[in-house]
């Protein structure tokens, strides 16, 4: 996008500004490991500051990527990000030519900036008993076009795999993003059996031909914040970018005069961030925000809610406390080096960040390979009171449907809720809108 201050950007972050930031005491403990800061509004963690300063974890010193662009001294600012993360964009900036919405700020705003929201998008594609096969034009159906003529809608009579997809909360995501791999191979080895989670690799689009272990996305089809930032980029809005150079098709179909560069070749100024300066921004705000901030009042029955919860096994796969790597650990295949905003935090995700089967896998294969078909991400549950719609397809409104929605890997956990007195029900359900 063109980078000035248009009066919505403007009156958007001076909203996201009035929300009431809360920070966490910065509790000392084993091998120099603090909590992670906490808050509910879009104001920075301390991220930007360390990466776009002079120090030990500047951007020059943490990043090494042979495609993807540093950000320019005068652009590098939690608030140039901001902004561009909230941008509304136009044909002129890239916007097309099928696209599902004009800005990441729009379907992430609940409960600030970088929230999730209440839009979901469909996947569709066909199974043959055996093999999972995209839409033509890919499993993602853009419902937006330029033209109406560019509008994606199905297609294909085969089509018998639909999904719909909630939005995602983003922030907290540059810690999550900073926990090593073997973290979280840790926590699936250290799982029984039968809710064990499964550890995926995807690829890293800053740094080619290196994988890492998923962890954004429903299907944990993402590891890094460069790399979905692309993604979402090139997917949710149509703008390609040197990790995403590629135009999408409608259903298959190049659209003409709106589309004149072939496949592979990210030189369209029209359609594009062509140094993926963008993409860098959208990282460094995600980078920047702190983990949701639970509930600044805990009730007695949430508390006894908290024991409910460990007791009937939720937090086998929602688990409470993940710690960061340690500050100078290469993540990303070497594309970014953790610094000490992020490194060697405490997390309270109540997620494991791994694939499992509890019965409501939506079919369709992404990064993650044929065995992820339904498997999907635990969700954290970190911000769970402000989502207001739940699962993958955001069907569920109240938490006694959610569980009964979990079944397979979840089962066990099912059936002891269902087991417990009304009582532990409503402490159970107290502490869930506590997170
Ligand atoms: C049309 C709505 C929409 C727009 C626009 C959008 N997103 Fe999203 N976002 C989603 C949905 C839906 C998901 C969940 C997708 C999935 O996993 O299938 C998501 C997931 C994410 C995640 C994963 C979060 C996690 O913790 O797993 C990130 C990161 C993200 N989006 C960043 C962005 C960025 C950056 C932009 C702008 C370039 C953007 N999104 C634009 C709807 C949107
Ligand atoms: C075997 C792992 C596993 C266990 C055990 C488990 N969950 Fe989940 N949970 C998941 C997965 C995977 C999803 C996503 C399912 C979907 O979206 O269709 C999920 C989704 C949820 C959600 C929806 C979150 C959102 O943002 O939409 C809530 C709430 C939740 N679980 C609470 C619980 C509670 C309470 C228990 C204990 C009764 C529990 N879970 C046990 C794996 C598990």
């Amino acid at each position: 996008m063109q980078r000035f201050l248009s009066f919505r950007v403007l009156a958007s972050i001076g909203v996201v500004m009035l929300a009431l930031a809360v920070t966490a005491p910065r509790t000392q403990s084993q091998a120099g490991v603090t909590e992670a800061t906490t808050g509910l509004a879009a104001t920075s963690n301390g991220f930007a500051e360390e990466f776009c300063g002079a120090g030990q974890f500047s951007q020059a010193r943490v990043t090494d990527s042979p495609n993807s662009p540093r950000i320019p001294a005068d652009e590098c600012s939690f608030q140039t990000a901001a902004e561009e993360f909230g941008a509304e964009e136009a044909e002129a900036d890239g916007l097309g030519p099928v696209f599902n919405n004009n800005g990441c700020g729009t379907c992430h705003f609940t409960p600030a900036m970088g929230g999730s929201s209440q839009v979901t998008e469909k996947r569709v594609g066909f199974f043959n008993g055996q093999v999972f096969t995209d839409h033509t034009g890919g499993s993602l159906i853009q419902d937006r076009g330029l033209d109406p003529d560019f509008i994606e809608t199905v297609t294909d009579p085969r089509v018998n795999v639909v999904a719909f997809r909630s939005s995602l909360n983003v922030a907290g995501d540059g810690y999550v993003e900073a926990i090593g791999n073997g973290t979280l191979q840790d926590i699936a080895n250290g799982q029984p059996q039968a809710i064990r989670g499964q550890v995926t690799s995807v690829d890293v689009a800053e740094r080619p031909g290196a994988k890492r272990t998923g962890r954004f996305g429903w299907k944990g089809q993402q590891a890094s914040m460069v790399s979905f930032g692309a993604d979402a980029y090139v997917n949710e809005m149509g703008i390609t970018s040197p990790l995403q150079p590629n135009e999408n098709t409608v259903n298959g179909r190049r659209v003409g005069a709106r589309d004149t560069v072939p496949p592979g070749h990210g030189d369209d100024a029209a359609f594009t961030d062509n140094n993926g300066v963008d993409v860098e921004l959208f990282a460094l705000f995600m980078r920047s925000l702190p983990t949701p901030a639970r509930a600044s009042r805990i009730s007695q029955a949430a508390q006894a809610g908290s024991n409910v919860f460990d007791n009937i096994g939720c937090s086998g796969c929602h688990v409470r406390q993940i710690v960061t790597a340690a500050p100078g650990t290469l993540i990303n295949g070497g594309a970014l080096r953790v610094g000490n905003v992020l490194g060697n935090k405490r997390l309270r995700p109540f997620s494991d960040f791994l694939l499992h089967d509890v019965g409501t896998g939506d079919g369709i294969v992404q990064n993650a390979g044929p065995d992820s078909r339904n498997r999907l991400r635990t969700p954290p549950l970190w911000g769970l009171r402000y989502r207001g719609r739940f699962m993958h397809d955001g069907q569920s409104v109240t938490f006694t449907d959610v569980i009964r929605r979990h079944s397979n890997q979840a089962e066990a956990a099912s059936d002891k809720f269902n087991a417990l007195s009304n009582n532990d029900k409503n402490n159970l359900v107290a502490f869930l809108n506590s997170l």
